[in-house]
C-alpha cells in the first residue's frame, strides 16, 4: 500500500543520488509512484540508481548528472528534467561532500572552497531555478541535507561543519521567503548513518554511543524525507527533522557516562 498517495505522479529531483542516502531516498520516492530524476556527478552511480528503480515497475526514473557546484551544468539538468516532465514538484538536495577530513592546521583554501561550493552553493545553485518553476506551479517542496555537525563540531571537519550550519540558516530564511508562494524548506539532520562501509568494528564502537544502540542505515533516512514532501507536511516549513538515534539530545555518550545503559533497570526486575 501507497502511504502517501499525494505523492503520486509528482516529480522529484533527488542531488547525489547515486549512493548513500541520497540513493534511498530517490528508491523510496521511486516506490510512492514519483517520477525521479536521478541526480549525481558520478555518471556510473547515477545509471545504476536508475536502472534499479526503473527495474522495480513503480514510479520511474531518469538521469541527471551534473555537478551541483556548476550552475551552467545545474540549468541543462533542470531544463532537462522539465523537458521530460514538464514540471517539478520536489528537489531533495543531498549531495555533500565530506573528506578529505583535514584538520583546521592541514586545511588551505582550495579545501574550503570546494566543500563550500559544493555543500552550500550546491543547495543554492539548484534551488534557485527549481524553486522558479515551483512558484509558478503553485507550490512545491525543498528538502536540504544538515548534519550533527550544523550544532555539534566533528574533529577536522570545518569546512564541512560550517556548510551544515550554513544550510540550517538557508533552509530557515528560504522558508520564510519562499512560504508566500506555497513552497515549503525543510531539513534533514542525519546522525551517523552507514553509507561508506567503514566495518563491523567502527559500526559497533560508534553504535555504544549512540542511544537507539546502532548505526543508522540508507533506508532510515527515506520516511522522514517522504512525509515533509507529501499533504502531510503541508504546515510545516522551516523546520530541521533530526534522525540520529538519540545522538543530539545527549550530553555524555553512553561509554563514558556516569551511569551507563549496561546498569539500568533490567526489564525482568521491573
Ligand atoms: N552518512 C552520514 O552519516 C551523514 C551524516 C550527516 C549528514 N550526511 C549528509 O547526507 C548527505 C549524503 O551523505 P551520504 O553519506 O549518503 O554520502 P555518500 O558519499 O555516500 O554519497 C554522496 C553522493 O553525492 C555525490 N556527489 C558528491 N559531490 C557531488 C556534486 N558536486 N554534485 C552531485 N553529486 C555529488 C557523490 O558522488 C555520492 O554519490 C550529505 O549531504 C552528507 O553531508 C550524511
Amino acid at each position: 500500500m501507497n502511504s502517501y498517495p499525494s505523492l503520486e505522479e509528482k516529480v522529484v529531483l533527488v542531488t547525489g543520488a547515486g549512493k548513500g542516502i541520497g540513493r534511498a531516498i530517490a528508491e523510496r520516492f521511486a516506490t510512492a509512484g514519483c517520477h525521479v530524476a536521478v541526480n549525481d556527478v558520478d555518471a556510473a552511480l547515477v545509471d545504476e540508481t536508475v536502472t534499479a528503480i526503473n527495474q522495480t515497475g513503480t514510479g520511474s526514473a531518469m538521469a541527471a548528472v551534473a555537478d551541483v557546484s556548476d550552475s551552467a551544468a545545474v540549468g541543462s539538468m533542470i531544463e532537462a528534467i522539465m523537458a521530460a516532465h514538464g514540471r517539478l514538484d520536489v528537489v531533495v538536495n543531498n549531495a555533500g561532500i565530506v573528506s578529505p577530513m583535514l584538520h583546521f592546521f592541514e586545511a588551505d583554501e582550495a579545501w574550503w572552497r570546494r566543500i563550500i561550493d559544493v555543500n552550500l552553493t550546491g543547495h543554492f545553485l539548484v534551488s534557485h531555478p527549481a524553486a522558479r518553476i515551483m512558484a509558478k506551479q503553485g507550490g512545491g517542496c525543498i528538502i536540504n541535507m544538515s548534519s550533527g555537525g550544523a550544532t555539534r563540531a566533528h574533529r577536522s571537519f570545518t569546512a564541512y561543519d560550517a556548510t551544515k550550519g550554513g544550510i540550517e540558516a538557508l533552509t530557515r530564511a528560504m522558508a520564510i521567503d519562499l512560504a508566500p508562494y506555497n513552497i515549503r524548506v525543510n531539513a534533514l539532520m542525519p546522525g551517523s548513518i552507514d553509507t561508506n562501509n567503514h566495518g563491523d568494528e567502527y559500526r559497533r564502537r560508534s553504535g555504544e554511543n549512540i542511544p537507539l544502540g546502532t548505526v543508522g542505515e540508507p533506508s532510515d533516512m527515506t520516511g522522514a524525507a517522504l512525509f515533509l514532501a507529501s499533504d502531510d507536511a503541508s504546515y510545516i516549513t522551516g523546520d530541521i527533522i533530526k534522525i540520529d538515534g538519540g545522538m543530539l539530545a545527549q550530553q555524555r555518550s553512553a561509554t563514558v557516562d556516569i551511569k551507563p545503559p549496561s546498569e539500568f533497570p533490567k526489564v525482568e526486575d521491573l
